[in-house]
């Protein structure tokens, strides 16, 4: 028995939550269990990170004061995470006071210390990653991918932390820790990264408004990670108001993050950590992105697993088990609704529930629903068990969750076929065989108490379901495995077996999906009066020249006629699907009165309509079938 501190990353509230913001939560919910039932005396952070640029930009999209933006969007996170039944034990925001005060005290430290100058920063800057990029070979502004969009040339006074002091430092901490980074290919990059070098990193920006000042020189805001990757601290009480939890708890024994946060919480957070002299965390895991139909989930390829959707058409249990079987913990992984739907009806309907149920309605048939008592020494299965038993807790503390689910799995089947081989039916119809009857029955039932016990984080209604109905006291999840030995089942009256998890009829569910969230997107649009689209300009364009944009493959640049004194200049995203030659000639629709934006350092005039396709995800430019004037308006 110890303790143990979990922790997920603080989720942006720049738009509502997805699938993928409820995994890592899922997972350490799953761990969280798993230690409190093993007795450990257990804190579950999770919460939301609320300040930044792209938070008050999101903010101003919505036309909301940035606080009544925050709230909102927390109220959301708060409410779904309810909703997924998860257990945390705090949550914190990065806009409560307690956590900005002890923001400022981390820094006080690391600045008392030595860690942290004045000085300028000049570089190229990605709002979306809230993060400097390097700098490209020609000088020119570097284009992020990932946000499709030029970086921004900022300069401004800066304090900076002493990271290149640390290199040294993080490199032994690695080599001592080998647990710290994981998984290992993960632990690999990341010491091939620190081992390139550690620049000096800028953690104060005075182009900021909407972040912790810095303490004495509040022109200042506190870097986003700065102030992020405190809350880990800052809610165990350190440098605030709060009460200590902070040593009882530092360090924190697990941080889930993501592996595109990676290198923040493996590379900064303890360098930031050692220059407070504060202990580093045991371990950092990153798991692997959650992908939809073979791709990134995003917003502008539609392919986001809603969790109302989800919620509305699954369990917590069904989509718990899904999540943690189907993803191998570390890698990337694919949700669809197809596979969810097989792998409900494969393992739970047909493998679990049906061992459960056959098993029930057997004790109730052939001994009128009281377990029987037999002989241990009579016992078959002990061993499967046991061993399962013990392959299922090493898989579990390596945080192999998928591994540790075949585990149970195999042993269902083990019980199965034992049931099956032994044949229960014919022997009830045998006079001479009912002790053997009774010995096949108990074992079964013994077989299944112990899996419950190990699937009770996991899967924690079915769990508590199962223990109700074979008449056991307590609850699973306040019992520790290990302590249940092998054959001391009690002779309790089960309740009238009942279905766990019904099978699915995949066609009919799959169209109910498809429908809610065609219903959903309409929900999300807005009505509009007729004044407010008026307020749109579309024109018929004509296409007069289009060729790629350098170094981008993503754009094209388009000549087009309007109809006006001059052609105007077009940058569309458009170059993977097609071709520049295709164009040249085709009349296609245009927002003609979009304010100007810079692309590439090229000026797009406007902004040409397409349909996307919504499982791929590729546009259809939009066109006419009869001749239409250059420059005409559609109304
Ligand atoms: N605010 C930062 C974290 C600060 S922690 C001190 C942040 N927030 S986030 O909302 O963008 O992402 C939060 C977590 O959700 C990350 O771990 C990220 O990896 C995870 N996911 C977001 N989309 C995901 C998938 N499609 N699949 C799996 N997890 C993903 O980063």
């Amino acid at each position: 028995m110890g303790k143990f501190y979990v922790t997920t990353p603080i989720y942006y509230v720049n738009s509502r939550p997805h699938l993928g913001h409820a995994y890592t939560t899922m997972v350490a919910d799953l761990v969280a269990r798993y230690r409190r039932q093993r007795g450990d005396e257990v804190f579950f952070l999770t919460g939301t990170d609320e300040h930044g640029q792209n938070i008050e930009r999101a903010a101003s999209a919505s036309s909301l004061p940035v606080r009544e933006h925050v709230d909102r969007i927390v109220a959301e996170y708060k409410q779904t995470f309810s909703q997924l039944g998860f257990t945390y034990d705090y949550w914190i925001r990065t806009t409560d006071d307690y956590h900005k005060q002890g923001v400022q005290q981390l820094f006080r430290k690391v600045k008392e210390n030595g860690y942290v100058y004045l000085g300028h920063y000049e570089g190229w800057y990605c709002v979306g990653c809230a993060e400097f990029k390097e700098e490209t070979v020609d000088g020119s502004a570097p284009y992020c991918e990932l946000h499709d969009r030029l970086a921004e040339r900022l300069s401004e006074e800066s304090y900076f932390f002493r990271l290149s002091e640390f290199q040294e430092k993080l490199l032994d901490y690695y080599e001592r820790n080998p647990k710290f980074i994981r998984p290992e290919a993960r632990r690999n990059e990341v010491i091939a990264f620190v081992k390139a070098g550690l620049k000096d990193l800028s953690i104060s920006r005075v182009s900021v408004k909407w972040g912790i000042p810095v303490p004495d020189d509040p022109k200042h805001t506190l870097y986003v990670w700065f102030d992020a990757l405190s809350n880990y601290i800052t809610a165990l009480g350190y440098g605030n108001y709060l009460e200590n939890r902070f040593d009882k708890f530092w360090p924190a024994d697990l941080h889930l993050v993501g592996k595109d946060i990676l290198r923040f919480h493996a590379v900064y957070w303890p360098a930031f950590l050692m220059a407070a002299g504060i202990e580093p965390p045991r371990t950092v895991f990153a798991h692997g992105m959650w992908l939809s139909g073979g791709r990134k989930m995003s917003k502008t390829v539609g392919n986001v697993i809603d969790l109302n959707t989800l919620m509305r058409h699954f369990s917590n249990d069904q989509v718990r088990y899904f999540c943690y079987r189907e993803m191998s913990f570390g890698q990337d992984g694919d949700f669809t609704y197809e596979a969810l739907i097989d792998r409900v009806n494969a393992d739970l309907a047909k493998g679990l529930g049906n061992l459960y149920s056959r098993t029930m309605k057997m004790i109730e048939k052939y001994c009128d629903g009281k377990l029987p008592s037999i002989d241990a020494s009579k016992t078959a299965l002990g061993d499967v068990i046991l061993a399962a038993k013990e392959r299922f807790e090493r898989e579990m503390q390596d945080y192999n969750f998928s591994r540790a689910l075949e585990v149970v799995w195999e042993a269902i089947s083990a019980v199965d076929k034992y049931i099956s081989d032994s044949a229960p039916w014919k022997l009830a119809k045998d006079p001479a065989a009912q002790s053997e009857l009774q010995t096949v029955l108990y074992s079964s039932a013994e077989a299944i108490r112990h899996l419950t016990l190990l699937l009770a984080p996991i899967l924690p209604t079915s769990a508590e379901t199962m223990w109700k109905g074979m008449g056991l006291e307590g609850t699973p999840l306040n019992i520790v495995p290990a302590t249940v030995p092998w054959a001391s089942l009690p002779q309790t009256i089960i309740s009238p077996p009942v279905q766990l998890f019904p099978t699915i009829d995949k066609e009919k569910l799959m169209a109910e999906i498809a429908k809610s969230s065609d219903i959903q997107t309409e929900q999300k649009t807005p009505t509009v009066t007729i004044e407010d689209f008026a307020k749109i300009d579309l024109r018929v364009a004509l296409v007069l020249e289009a060729e790629r944009v350098p170094k981008a493959d993503k754009l094209l640049r388009l000549i087009v006629d309007l109809g006006e004194d001059k052609p105007r200049q077009i940058v569309a995203g458009i170059a993977q699907y097609y071709a520049p030659e295709q164009l040249i000639g085709r009349k296609i629709i245009v927002v003609a009165n979009l304010e100007p934006r810079k692309l590439r350092g090229l000026e797009s005039q406007g902004m040409l309509l397409a349909a996307q396709h919504s499982k791929e995800g590729r546009p259809i430019l939009a066109g006419f079938l009869e001749d239409v004037p250059v420059g005409a308006k559609l109304k």
